[in-house]
């Protein structure tokens, strides 16, 4: 197996680092208490850490308003605690991404403090500006309901500036060849520093023309080329996970041809397509999904993620889809945000199901790509929807029953601990399900381990074998003469499903299950029949004796059953 590639079968668990673990005790979680929990991280299965924004920055969006790019925000620690943290991480094996956040600087970064002052400002084309108001400026808000415009008046500038997000977010000017030189510088930094690469925000929208006179933005995705370069030039290994939600039909331009710009992409097509299966018990969509985001060059990855830390974007489906997700997940006005999502944590969307749970966790790490798991979700955390906008599922983790989770000793938390009702931090913390076998975090630790052992799922080419149930899902891998193959029942009542493996002679005769003694031997026409309980799941290994004897690199991972 060729292992350079390793995002194309990690598993990457995104945190913030003010909200993870505080060590000194003044309410804000910090890279030393981060430091403390990488055993837990590793003990997880965790591959890689995506670390959300840590620089300094005013932190009125969440850190996605830096305000220098060079270095790491106090009230976290010390550019010293930071390399501190990536050496514990490399000494356990694990790789570190970190947020790019370049298609906008918080309006107190010294660059727009200095192009605001002058139009002689070295960096006043930093930034895109307009002498009159746009007549575009009330289109294209990111946040609308929140967001008022996307050109707001600075007196100190006397003109218009450009910002797609917030008005403290100024968009930088990426079409700027010294704008673009300070990306690559500042990607080269992190570099030195002991990163593997980036999740680049926002990219559709850094790489988009953008100003006044721009009516129809165009994207220059050669842009995405030469990032890729440089980074192969500073670290062979090194990747950018991009954070684009745009239309299958444009995922090559995000790829390159031949795999030569985003070695990731997350894929929010089936993020969307996938939550609509599991409020609706129609798998078809999500078929439709895997098929539209299939083409790829083959070293590129899927992001395949469940919760991230905005809202449940439910943009790209029908009204009619979108209104059924609304209905099972977030029927309440208080649940949904900007006119198209969801703004709750997974385990309250599920009603706090264990065997829904873990449909949706099965399907993450059995898709094409490769799994990014939300802090806190291996655990099934809550969301505290008291909290505005995005907040509300940015609550601390919660790691035990001391007071406020043990997440700190302050009686002051940055945001406070989720403490009442189901989801308080007495019944959903680390340390109690630690110690129960059966608790969530030792159920999702194990699916991480079999998650690890069927490369497959990274590799191989897959396809949905076809049956009349839309609430079954079957897939299957075939990568170097193994095949995998996973099913689920997206509805609540049992099915019975038959079907038969497409291989030649007894192979596909036998299905050895990865996960229990429940293997499953086909009949005298070669299809196997199944019981599937509610939101059942099932994970195979696909063999036939004589198929096995021939492959000895399966015999070490499946055992070899008599006859
Ligand atoms: C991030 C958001 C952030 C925005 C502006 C994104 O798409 O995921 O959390 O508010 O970019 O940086
Ligand atoms: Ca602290």
């Amino acid at each position: 197996m060729i292992d350079d590639l390793w995002y194309k079968n990690g598993v990457i668990y995104c945190l913030s680092v003010g909200t993870y673990m505080d060590a000194n005790g003044d309410g804000i979680g910090d890279f030393r208490g981060l430091l403390r929990r990488l055993d837990y991280l590793n003990g997880l299965g965790i591959t890689t850490i995506w670390l959300m924004p840590f620089q300094p920055s005013p932190g009125r969006d969440n850190g996605y308003d830096i305000s220098d790019y060079y270095g790491v925000d106090p009230r976290y620690g010390t550019l010293g605690d930071f390399v501190e943290f990536a050496h514990g991480c490399k000494q356990r094996g694990m790789r570190v991404i970190i947020d790019l956040v370049v298609n906008h600087t918080s309006d107190q970064h010294g660059w727009f403090q200095s192009a605001r002052s002058t139009k002689d400002s070295p960096h006043r084309d930093w930034y895109v500006w307009s002498d009159k108001r746009p007549a575009n400026a009330d289109k294209g808000m990111v946040f609308p309901g929140v967001q008022k415009s996307t050109w707001t008046r600075d007196k100190r500038a006397g003109a218009w500036y450009f910002h797609r997000f917030y008005d403290f977010q100024p968009d930088l000017n990426t079409s700027n060849p010294h704008v673009q030189a300070e990306i690559l510088k500042i990607m080269g930094f992190w570099i030195q520093l002991g990163v593997s690469g980036f999740r680049m925000d926002a990219v559709p929208f850094v790489i988009s023309t953008k100003g006044a006179k721009v009516r129809k933005p165009v994207e220059q995705y050669d842009m995405l080329r030469s990032f890729r370069e440089f980074l192969q030039w500073r670290q062979g290994d090194a990747i950018i996970l991009a954070e684009a939600n745009v239309l299958p039909e444009t995922d090559m331009n995000y790829f390159g041809r031949d795999g030569e710009r985003m070695q990731m992409m997350f894929n929010f097509q089936v993020n969307q397509n996938l939550f609509y299966a599991l409020a609706s018990g129609d798998s078809r969509p999500l078929t439709k999904s895997l098929a539209a985001t299939k083409p790829r060059p083959a070293t590129a990855q899927w992001g395949l993620f469940l919760r991230n830390h905005d809202e449940l974007d439910l943009g790209r489906l029908t009204k009619a889809q979108r209104e059924t997700v609304f209905k099972a997940f977030g029927p309440d006005k208080s649940m949904q945000l900007y006119d198209r999502g969801i703004r709750r944590r997974l385990a309250p969307m599920l009603g706090g199901d264990r065997r829904r749970l873990e449909l949706a966790y099965s399907l993450m790490c059995t898709l094409p790509g490769t799994p990014v798991i939300r802090y806190g979700d291996e655990l099934g955390m809550g969301d505290d929807l008291a909290l505005p906008e995005r907040n509300c599922a940015r609550t601390p983790m919660q790691w035990s029953t001391e007071p406020h989770a043990g997440f700190t000793e302050s009686d002051r938390p940055c945001v406070p601990v989720i403490d009442k009702g189901a989801y308080g931090y007495e019944h959903v913390n680390a340390a109690k399900q630690r110690r129960d076998p059966n608790s969530l975090l030792n159920w999702t630790e194990r699916i991480i381990r079999m998650r690890k052992e069927v490369p497959e799922v990274g590799w191989g080419d897959f396809k949905v074998i076809t049956v009349r149930d839309p609430a079954m899902l079957i897939i299957q891998y075939d990568w170097r003469n193994n095949s995998v193959l996973f099913i689920h029942n997206l509805a609540e009542p049992p099915r019975e499903v038959a079907f038969s493996v497409g291989l030649p002679g007894e192979a596909g005769k036998l299905l050895v299950n990865l996960l229990t003694e429940d293997h499953s031997r086909a009949d005298d026409r070669g299809r196997h029949k199944l019981l599937i309980e509610g939101y059942g799941y099932r994970w195979y290994r696909v063999g036939g004796l004589d198929y096995l004897l021939k492959r000895s690199d399966i015999d070490t991972k499946t055992p070899r059953l008599p006859r």
